[in-house]
Parts: C-alpha cells; sequence; structure tokens
C-alpha cells in the first residue's frame, strides 16, 4: 500500500474535520536539565523498568530542533497539531514558575499558528514531576490543588491561543498501569492505589478544566481517554463475564464518572478497601461539562477468567505491531458505538492518538526512487488507512467525529518499551537526530494535502 484514499463523500474530507499529528512532552521533549526530574526519569534510573535500559534525558532533542519539527509538521499539511505541555518544565519544585520552560511553549504555540495550524495541549502525559510523586503523587488529594495551580499558569499564558486542551492524557494508564500494574512509573503494584489515583486523576481534571475554560473560553475543553473493546476468549461464561468485567474496569471506570457522575458498581468484585476514598462533592467536580473527548485507539483486548478476576490473552495470529498489538480497525467503531449506546451524551469525539509501531529500517539504496523514500513503511499505511476507514464508519453509525490524529509525528521514548518501538511517520536517526519522513508520512501528506486542496 503507498497510498490513502477515503470516499469522495467523506465528512473526513471536510474542513469541518481536523487532521492532526500528536506527541508528547517526556517522548520527545529531552533537554532534562532545563527542568524538574519526573517521576519516569526516576523509573528509568531503576534496573529493569525499561526493556532497553534507555531514558528521556535526551530522546528525540525537541526542545533544540523544535523549528525543524514544526517546519515539518507545516509541510504535512495538517491542521493541527497535539503536544503535551511537562509540567516540571514549567513549574518549579518551590513552585515559582520556570520563565524559560513556560517560554518555550508560548513560542511553540505562536510558531504553530503563525503557520496555520491549531495548537491542541494536553496538560499532563504522564510525568509527574518528582517532587510531587515525593509528597504522595496521585495518592494524594493535594496533587489535585498543585495540578489546578498548574493550570491557571497555563491558562493565563497561553489562553485562547489554543483550540483545544485536553487536561489528562489516558488516565487508565496513569492509575491502572502506574499504581496498579507496577508497569509504569512509579511502579506501584496496589489495587486500592490504583483506584485511588484513578479518583484524584479524574478530580484533577474537573478542577483543572473550570479554570482552563475561565482563562480560555473560545478554546474547546476535554480530556483524553484510551478505549479498547473487551472480547471474551471463549464462549464460556466465565470468560464473557471477564471481558465484562474488563471493560467495565478499564474503560467504564474513566468515563462514566466524567458523563454520570458515578463509578461502576463493582462492589461484587471489588473489596470495601479497594474503593477510593471518595469526599462528598468530588464527584459533581469530575462531571464537568466537555467540549469533547479525546479517544486513543490501537487496538482490542481479549479477555479470559482467571481467580474470579481477568486476565488478558495476548494475540498470536499475525499480522502484530512490533508491540504484539493485533490490527483490529473495527473495534474503533465497535467501542465507541457501544459506549454511545451505554451512556447517554456521549460529547463530540476526537480521535487525538492512533498509529502502530513496525520494525522500520533506513533504505540505504534508495537511490532507485530518487531518494525521496528511504524508509518503507506499507503495513503502516495500511494501518492508517483501515483505521481512517472506521472513523468513516464511526460517522456513518451516528457518532459525533470531530478530528483525528495520527501518533506519532515522531519515532520516540515509547515509555517501559524505551526507543525500542517505532510509532513515528518520521524516522529518528537517534544518534545524529536526522529526522527522516517514512513513507506513510509521504502517503499522509498526499492525503491531506489533496484534501485542502478541493477546498
Ligand atoms: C498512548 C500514549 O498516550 C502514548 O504516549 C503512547 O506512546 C502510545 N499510546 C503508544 O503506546
Amino acid at each position: 500500500m503507498t497510498k490513502i484514499t477515503l470516499p469522495p463523500h467523506s465528512k473526513l474530507l471536510t474542513p469541518e474535520f481536523t487532521f492532526g499529528v500528536a506527541t508528547s512532552s517526556f517522548q520527545i521533549e529531552g533537554a532534562a536539565d532545563q527542568r524538574e526530574a519526573s517521576i519516569w526519569d526516576t523509573f528509568c534510573a531503576q534496573p529493569g523498568r525499561i526493556k532497553d535500559a534507555s531514558n528521556g534525558l535526551v530522546s528525540c532533542e525537541h526542545i533544540k530542533h523544535w523549528r525543524e519539527d514544526l517546519a515539518l509538521i507545516s509541510d504535512l499539511g495538517v491542521d493541527a497539531y497535539r503536544f503535551s505541555i511537562a509540567w516540571g518544565r514549567v513549574i518549579n519544585a518551590d513552585g515559582s514558575v520556570n520563565k524559560q520552560g513556560l517560554q518555550f511553549y508560548i513560542d511553540l504555540v505562536d510558531g504553530l499558528l503563525a503557520n496555520g495550524i491549531a495548537p491542541h495541549v494536553t496538560l499532563y502525559h504522564w510525568d509527574l514531576p518528582q517532587y510531587l510523586e515525593d509528597q504522595g503523587g496521585w495518592l494524594s488529594r493535594d496533587t489535585v490543588a498543585r495540578f489546578a495551580q498548574y493550570a491557571e499558569v497555563i491558562g493565563q499564558a497561553l489562553g485562547n491561543k489554543v483550540a483545544a486542551y485536553a487536561t489528562i492524557n489516558e488516565p487508565f494508564c496513569s492509575a491502572y498501569l502506574s499504581y496498579e500494574a507496577g508497569i509504569h512509573a512509579p511502579g506501584h503494584k496496589n489495587r486500592k492505589e490504583g483506584r485511588q489515583a484513578a479518583h484524584h486523576l479524574l478530580l484533577a481534571h474537573g478542577a483543572a478544566i473550570q479554570v482552563l475554560r475561565k482563562h480560555a473560553p473560545k478554546a474547546e475543553h476535554g480530556i483524553v481517554l484510551n478505549f479498547s473493546p473487551c472480547h471474551a476468549f471463549s464462549d464460556a461464561p466465565a470468560d464473557r463475564a471477564a471481558a465484562e468485567l474488563a471493560h467495565a474496569y478499564h474503560n467504564l471506570w474513566y468515563l462514566q464518572p466524567l458523563l454520570k457522575g458515578s463509578y461502576p458498581d463493582l462492589t461484587h468484585v471489588l473489596k470495601a478497601d479497594e474503593l477510593p476514598d471518595i469526599h462528598p462533592g468530588d464527584m459533581q467536580i469530575i462531571a464537568q461539562p466537555l467540549d469533547f473527548l479525546g479517544v486513543n485507539y490501537y487496538t482490542r483486548t481479549v479477555f479470559r477468567a482467571k481467580n474470579g478476576w481477568f486476565s488478558d490473552v495476548p494475540p498470536t495470529e499475525p499480522p502484530l505491531t512490533t508491540m504484539g498489538w493485533e490490527i483490529y480497525p473495527q473495534g474503533l467503531t465497535e467501542v465507541l458505538t457501544q459506549l454511545k449506546h451505554q451512556m447517554q451524551g456521549l460529547p463530540p469525539i476526537y480521535i487525538t492518538e492512533n498509529g502502530a509501531a513496525f520494525p522500520d529500517v533506513i533504505d540505504h539504496s534508495a537511490d532507485h526512487n530518487g531518494g525521496e523514500i528511504t524508509v518503507h513503511d506499507p503495513a503502516r499505511i495500511d494501518y492508517y488507512q483501515k483505521h481512517l476507514l472506521a472513523v468513516d464508519d464511526c460517522i456513518k453509525a451516528g457518532l459525533d467525529m470531530r478530528g483525528y490524529f495520527a501518533w506519532s509525528l515522531l519515532d520516540n521514548f515509547e515509555w517501559a518499551e524505551g526507543y525500542s518501538k517505532r510509532f513515528g511517520i518520521v524516522y529518528v536517526d537517534y544518534t545524529t537526530q536526522q529526522r527522516i519522513p517514512k513513507a506513510s508520512a509521504l502517503a499522509l501528506r498526499d492525503f491531506w494535502r489533496a484534501r485542502k486542496a478541493q477546498w
């Protein structure tokens, strides 16, 4: 596959639909000496935590190369760029503002606007300052207040220049993977902690969105959740119940409080001391009106019953991405349709992340094609093609789809997987920091430019 196309009357081709590329601060910025340490710096320094024993100290050196990266984004013909702000690059441990750090984001936003690209900003993409973790991190209610203060600084500095603010990216990961499954920073393994962290993350969202709305009344305000359809390994009642429980625990646990102000009732499986501590008024704070829901979608998940709980069954049938994830585009339409039926009042949706890691290599014999394509990634082009059609299907199914962001602009630090997984549409040579657009970047660029040419 070399080209991306959509049916001529697809809503995705209209100016009302937003296309963009996405990144996050810790995964691309580097320049760790110019900010406070985050929980991911600490985690990376612990032996055995990151597959290739790497860290985010240098990464893609985006702080140094951001003008070049901006030119790359602009060349793609996208409408928007989604990036996150590193909390510890803006707020110092003593509570003061890091003026140089804040200025970086102001310059980036101004640079995007000068190029006609709408900034979509995420305030929290997992890089909690270590100084806050030292005081309890997301297990402490005080972190909620600190997040609202940080939102105040960002709202004041960027205000209405930003098209869309997302408070938190994938609270599931910052709660479950980080405090319950132990595979993300800070690496705790405790069910009650996972539930408590989720509650505080959602509470932080509810507090911050009010602050951001006050400073940026013209911007759109929302949050980003990750969803995966939860399928049963077999038709056995126990496996079906396990898949349903996983859906409630991984998907609804984050969406339902936002839309209904309540958590799914799982008191039949969770012990009283595993439930989060909730103060009066918390659920009202969480259930703030949302202008949009950001959705990150990658794959489906299969579950079987295990010891009265659920356990995921990793896929084995190729083709799989290098993350070991099944390519399952119809799952996007399926899970969003399911959620629309389960929840009233689903807000307009942006797909804030979608993409795949493949074993990309540079083709050093690229002369035969005039040197333009040096990384051939037809599987990634195919992945994007199929998922864009799935977004189109979502619209046909009555979902209010507003935009789509490819993950990711650049190859970058893939958390516990380090640099071993390449999600970029642009290849990064980490020894030279050279950026090399892959064939997928060119295919998306042609698609995006052709779309605009029709208007
Ligand atoms: C979701 C996360 O937001 C992002 O940081 C990560 O790189 C992708 N998933 C791929 O795993």
